[in-house]
């Protein structure tokens, strides 16, 4: 087997809406309170999409800053990588409309479909490329517009989601210097496939008026066992990426902001406290695919990684899936 190429992830980028959505904003239509909503997810407000903004938006903007951060033109890109649960259209690809106008000309662009763990699954798959000698530089983003498959008359779902995009750029180690890949691990469990599901709109019950009628198309969510699904994937995964190093290296853990209490659960099972782990559900819910791809960008930019230490980022989701990666910063 030809030597696995190192990889490096070159720079970061992220982009959230403007329109700021403040808990008090649910208060008005469903029966819920900010107190509520803070005490047990950590919300405090989520980003909407401006009207007629989609995912392929959100990405472009996230896309623009990784490339800058990189020093990579659009045209030097190979691939290009978009996690998202919510594309522009069921057909074709985010990343494609991503590709066309960022102005990738010379790359190759898909989706890939594994909700929250979105931008984890195409961290491994554009890291696999890289190492392999098939592409140099790859664009992987993480984007949601969740915002629109929310159901808004469901409390126990609408009061989670945001909207956003993260971004990152992969090449080969020696030629950026930093955030080396040196671990990733994706996992499926399909037999909880409706734990978070969206029943109507595909092959299997194509939209109909009544479909649509009965919210067919909204996000379905059963919290309570994602909750407890989270708590220990959470805790398993950023055990076995510290495997075979020093805790002591830890710079950082970025990790899926899915609700403030199952971070904190999951760091008392390890017996770790909050200091090394980023955190900013507050400002933006759960963005699915684009919470760990927008925690590290703000965390690089805020300089919160040291050189030369370790980074954790993880996360879990429908499907269910789960991925990890680990990093030297
Ligand atoms: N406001 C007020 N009360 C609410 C509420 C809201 N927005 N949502 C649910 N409740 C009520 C429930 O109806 C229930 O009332 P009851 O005891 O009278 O039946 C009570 O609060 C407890 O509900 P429960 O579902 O057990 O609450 P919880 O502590 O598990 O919190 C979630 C609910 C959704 C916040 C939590 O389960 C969660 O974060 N799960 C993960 C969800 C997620 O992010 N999934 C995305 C993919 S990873």
């Amino acid at each position: 087997m030809a030597s696995r190429i190192r990889v490096g992830i070159a720079g970061t980028g992220s982009y959230t809406p403007e329109r700021v959505v403040p808990n008090a904003y649910f208060e008005e239509f469903l029966d819920t309170s900010d107190e509520w909503i803070v005490q047990r997810t950590g919300i405090r407000e989520r980003r909407f999409a401006a009207e007629g903004q989609a995912t392929s938006d959100l990405c472009v903007e996230a896309g623009k800053r990784a490339l800058e951060a990189a020093g990579i033109r659009p045209e030097d890109l190979d691939l290009v990588i978009v996690g998202t649960l919510t594309p522009d259209y069921p057909l074709p690809s985010t990343a494609c409309l991503v590709q066309d106008r960022l102005g990738a000309t010379r790359a190759g662009a898909f989706d890939v479909a594994a909700a929250c763990t979105g931008f984890m699954t195409a961290l491994s798959t554009g890291e696999a490329f890289v190492a392999a000698g098939r592409a140099k530089r790859v664009l992987v983003i993480g984007a949601e517009t969740l915002s629109r498959f929310v159901d808004y008359t469901d409390r126990g779902s609408a009061i989670i989601f945001g909207d956003g995009a993260g971004a990152a750029i992969l090449t080969p180690l020696d030629e950026c210097g930093q955030g080396e890949v040196l671990k990733t691990t994706l996992g499926a469990d399909g037999s909880g496939y409706d734990f978070i599901h969206i029943p109507g709109g595909g092959a299997k019950a194509p939209p109909t008026h009544a479909s649509i009628d009965a919210g067919q198309h909204f996000i379905k969510m059963r919290g309570r066992d994602v909750y407890r699904f989270a708590v220990s994937h959470m805790a398993e995964m950023i055990e076995e990426m510290l495997e075979g190093y020093d805790r002591d290296d830890l710079t950082l853990i970025v990790p899926h902001q899915v609700n403030r209490r199952i971070i904190d659960t999951a760091l008392d099972r390890l017996e770790m406290t909050d200091e090394k782990v980023m955190i900013n559900i507050q400002h933006y819910g759960n963005t699915s695919a684009a919470t760990v791809p927008i925690a590290l960008d703000e965390a690089a930019r805020a300089g919160r990684m040291e050189k030369g230490k370790l980074v954790v980022l993880c996360a879990f989701g429908a499907g269910l899936t789960w991925g990890g990666s680990l990093l030297r910063w």
